[in-house]
């Protein structure tokens, strides 16, 4: 064998473990932490009880009372993880406690410096993201058991119930349905650089089931998810304040900054999996939908907002199945597209069912026991986004990148 093929072979150009990406769980935390150090206690005590507090309108004024903690104690990754985790559910609970009328338009000292300070640490915004409230938030009750519904929990919860642990851990179920996927994207790239048609072919295929699981894994929403609790209930601790009626000039951070500062809500649009595909098999989306994503990016821990960058530096998968003139390196490109444009289509159904229905339904029933959904929200995501004229673009742009046989 030549030395630079050999060197080719024994250090691929892209492994996950350089992105802090597990072979096991993919973006998922492997087995987050529960626990920080007891110096913490003040933000636990809170952040195990916060349904209650919420509901009891009572979370405002135990946050008041909160010590100023010092974020020295904290140690490793996991520590720092769980930390932004705990303060982040704490901060949307703050804010949004009274609902979408009176929200708090400051965070004070003792929640704001710290959760500042974590965020910084971690290269994350002070805000909850799709990080906190998924990739951080599972646990198994049986350690050694599968990975479904029934063997896991969240470690933090808002009001919503049993809808609102349905809606994160689907979506576990979801990231966790991906890492096929993410695995057989590295091994595409690496089959481009070698170069070997048979495993990059091997790879398309892996990534078009890949891609199909997932969207299976996105049909057990219906299954655990109430449209009508999720849009009254849970929606609003997820929004942010950044292109937010109810929040328009932002959320002062006290003691940090005396201007307000707006951040978006905790979207899986922040989610770095489809990123990664559409990197990877050169979707193009218009500049308006674009510009939403890529800001999304700024949303997801550095490592994996890296892993994304780095498979839209590398060679394209497009140009190299064009030249190869190899027709079932054709196919099985177009059926990875085909299968992505079909996960959209089916999650704009999702949004049409748990945002768009559930608003006409909310309005007409305004006297039910149900509390007033956000009404500033009706017409956004919790990014913050005019939801189904984005998602359509995104979906239909995935199909433009299909490639015809030339000649
Ligand atoms: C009830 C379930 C869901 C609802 C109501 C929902 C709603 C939305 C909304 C409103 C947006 C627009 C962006 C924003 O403003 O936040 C969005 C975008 C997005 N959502 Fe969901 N979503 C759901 C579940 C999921 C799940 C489980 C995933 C998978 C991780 C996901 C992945 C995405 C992605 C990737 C985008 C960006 C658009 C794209 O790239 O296609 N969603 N979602």
């Amino acid at each position: 064998m030549e030395p630079q093929s050999q060197n080719l072979k024994t250090a691929p150009f892209l492994t996950l473990g350089r992105f802090h990406i597990s072979e096991d769980y993919g973006f998922l935390l492997p087995n987050p932490l529960r626990e920080l150090p007891g110096h913490y206690s003040p933000w636990m005590e809170i952040a195990n009880r916060l349904p209650q507090l919420i509901e009891s309108h009572q979370l405002r004024a135990q946050v008041n009372e909160m010590p100023l903690l010092n974020c020295q104690f904290l140690t490793g990754y996991r520590e720092w993880r769980l930390a932004h985790l705990v303060l982040s559910f704490i901060t949307m609970g703050y804010v949004w406690q009274d609902g979408e009328t009176q929200p708090k338009e400051i965070l004070p000292r003792n929640l704001a410096l710290p959760f500042v300070e974590v965020s910084k640490n971690l290269g994350l915004p002070p805000i909850l993201v799709h990080s906190d409230l998924v990739l951080a938030n599972w646990a198994t009750r049986n350690p050694g058991g599968p990975l479904e519904i029934r063997n896991l929990d969240t470690i933090f919860s808002f009001p919503g119930g049993e809808s609102l642990r349905g809606f994160i851990l689907v979506t576990v179920l979801v990231e966790k349905a991906a890492v096929p996927g993410i695995k057989a994207l590295v091994q595409a790239v690496n089959a481009i650089l070698q170069p070997s048609p048979d495993s990059l072919l091997q790879a398309l295929q892996r990534l078009r089931v890949s891609i199909q699981d997932i969207t299976g894994a996105l049909g057990q929403m219906h299954d655990y998810v109430n449209p009508d609790v999720f849009y009254s209930v849970i929606r609003i601790f997820l929004s942010g304040w950044k292109d937010n009626p109810a929040l328009p000039v932002g959320l002062v951070y006290e003691g940090v900054s005396e201007e307000p500062l707006s951040y978006s809500g905790g979207s899986a649009a922040q989610s770095t999996i489809l990123h990664a595909f559409d990197e990877f098999l050169g979707v193009r989306h218009s500049k308006e939908s674009a510009d939403f994503l890529h800001r999304m990016r700024d949303y997801m821990p550095p490592s994996h907002r890296a892993f994304v960058e780095e498979i839209r530096g590398a060679p394209s998968l497009r140009t190299h199945v064009l030249s190869s003139g190899n027709g079932q390196l054709l196919t099985a490109y177009n059926q990875c597209v085909e299968s992505l444009a079909a996960l959209r289509t089916y999650h704009l159904a999702l949004v049409t069912k748990y945002l768009t229905t559930a608003a006409s339904k909310a309005k007409a029933r305004r006297t039910s026991h149900l509390p007033r959904p956000p009404q500033a929200l009706e017409e956004r995501g919790t990014g913050g986004s005019a939801v189904v004229s984005f998602l359509k673009s995104v979906r239909d742009k995935t199909l433009e990148a299909l490639l015809h046989p030339s000649g």
